[in-house]
C-alpha cells in the first residue's frame, strides 16, 4: 500500500506526506524518475532552480499531464535561489522556474536558504578576491526577500514558505510582516531530529518538510541506511532501511521527500511502513549523542562564509545572517 496520507497546510491546501526529491538527480535520470514516480502514485514533487534540472522535470510533466494526472492533482514545490533574493529579481526567477517546468503556477515556493548572493553573476557567483568562495550579498535582508515573496502574484504561487530557516529567523519574518510561512523545509533524520524547531513550527502552524530523510551525505560518512540498528529493524519488519527512515519521519507528522532515480527504490520508498512506539524510539536512539548536520554551506566548495545554524563547524564564518529586523 502506498503512503497516501495527506497533510493540510495553514493555507487549506493539502499535500501527500511522501514526496519525491530531485536534488543531484542528473539530466535524463530526473526525467525518468519523475515520470516513474507519478505513474506509481507520487503526487508531491520537490524541485529547485539550483538543482539545474527543472527543464527535465518539465519534460516528464509533459508525459504525465494530463494523461496520468491533472495539474491540480500534483503538489509542486520549488525554491527561490540565493542569487534572486533581491526584490527586483524574485519574480523574474519564479517566471523562469515556471517556464522550465511548463506550468502556470507552483503550489509552494520557498526561500531556499537564509542567504543572499549577489545577483546577475550566475547561480554561484565567485567571490572577486577570495578563492573558492561565493560572493554574498550582505545587504539584502531576509525580511526584504520575504516581502518580495509576499508580493508574488497568487496566480503564480499558491503558498509561500522558507527552507533552512532557524527559529529566530522565522520569528523575525513574522514580526516584520505578520505573514507566517506555510512551510519550513529542513534537514531532518534520526541524527538531526530538530525537536525545538519542530515544536516551534507546530506552535505557529508551520508545516515541516524533512529533507535528506535517508541521511544523504556527501562527506563520506556511513549512510543511515547502513546503520546496524536501522538495518535490524528493517529486517524484522521485512522492509528496507529506507522505508524505516521514511516511516520514522512520517511518525513525527511531517512530510518527507526521499530522492531516488532508481525505479525499484522510487517505488519501494513510497510503500507504507508504520512503526510501533518502541521501534520509533529505537530509531531515535541512533541519534543520541551523535548530532550530525550534513548540509552546512560553510563547508561547501566554494564556501559560503556565513554562520546559518550556529553549528560548531560554522564557528569561523565571518558573517551572520542578515535578518533585517
Ligand atoms: N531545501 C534544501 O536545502 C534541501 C537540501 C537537500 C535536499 N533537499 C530536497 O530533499 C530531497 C531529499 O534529500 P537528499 O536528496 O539530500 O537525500 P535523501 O533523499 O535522504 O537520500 C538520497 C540518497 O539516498 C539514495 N537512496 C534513495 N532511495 C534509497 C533506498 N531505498 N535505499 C538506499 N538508498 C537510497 C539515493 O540514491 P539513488 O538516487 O541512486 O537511489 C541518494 O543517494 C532532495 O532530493 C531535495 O529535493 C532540499
Amino acid at each position: 500500500m502506498s503512503l497516501e496520507q495527506n497533510i493540510t497546510l495553514s493555507t487549506g491546501a493539502s499535500l501527500r506526506q511522501i514526496g519525491l526529491g530531485t536534488w543531484l538527480s542528473k539530466p535524463k535520470e530526473v526525467e525518468n524518475a519523475v515520470e516513474i514516480a507519478v505513474r506509481n502514485g507520487y503526487r508531491h514533487l520537490d524541485l529547485a532552480m539550483i538543482y539545474e534540472n527543472q527543464d527535465e522535470v518539465g519534460a516528464a510533466l509533459k508525459k504525465v499531464i494530463p494523461s496520468v494526472v491533472k495539474r491540480e492533482e500534483l503538489f509542486m514545490t520549488s525554491k527561490l535561489w540565493n542569487s534572486s533574493h533581491q526584490p527586483a529579481e524574485a519574480e523574474k526567477e519564479l517566471d523562469q522556474t515556471l517556464s522550465q517546468l511548463g506550468v502556470d503556477y507552483l503550489d509552494l515556493y520557498l526561500i531556499h536558504w537564509p542567504v543572499a548572493f549577489v545577483p546577475g553573476k550566475g547561480l554561484v557567483p565567485p567571490h572577486p578576491s577570495k578563492e573558492n568562495e561565493v560572493e554574498l550579498d550582505l545587504k539584502t535582508t531576509l525580511v526584504d526577500t520575504w516581502n518580495a515573496m509576499i508580493a508574488l502574484p497568487k496566480s503564480k504561487v499558491r503558498a509561500i514558505g522558507v527552507s533552512n530557516f532557524t527559529i529566530s529567523q522565522i520569528e523575525a519574518l513574522i514580526k516584520a510582516t505578520g505573514v507566517v510561512p506555510a512551510v519550513n523545509q529542513i534537514e531532518a533524520h534520526p541524527l538531526l531530529p530538530q525537536d525545538d524547531l519542530l515544536a516551534f513550527c507546530k506552535e505557529k502552524g508551520i508545516h515541516v518538510t524533512a529533507y535528506s530523510p535517508l541521511g544523504n551525505n556527501l562527506v563520506g560518512k556511513p549512510k543511515l541506511t547502513d546503520y546496524p540498528a536501522i538495518v535490524e529493524i528493517a529486517k524484522a519488519k521485512n522492509a528496507t532501511p529506507a522505508q524505516i527512515l521514511i516511516a520514522w519521519g512520517a511518525y513525527r507528522g511531517y512530510s518527507v521527500i526521499p530522492k531516488s532515480v532508481q525505479e525499484e527504490r522510487i517505488k519501494s520508498n513510497f510503500q507504507q511502513v508504520t512503526l510501533t512506539k518502541e521501534e520509533y524510539e529505537a530509531i531515535s536512539a541512533v541519534g543520541k549523542g551523535n548530532h550530525t548536520r550534513f548540509n552546512i554551506p560553510y563547508n561547501y566548495q566554494p564556501r559560503w562564509d556565513i554562520n546559518i545554524f550556529g553549528e560548531p563547524e560554522e564557528k569561523d564564518a565571518s558573517n551572520p545572517v542578515n535578518i533585517g529586523a
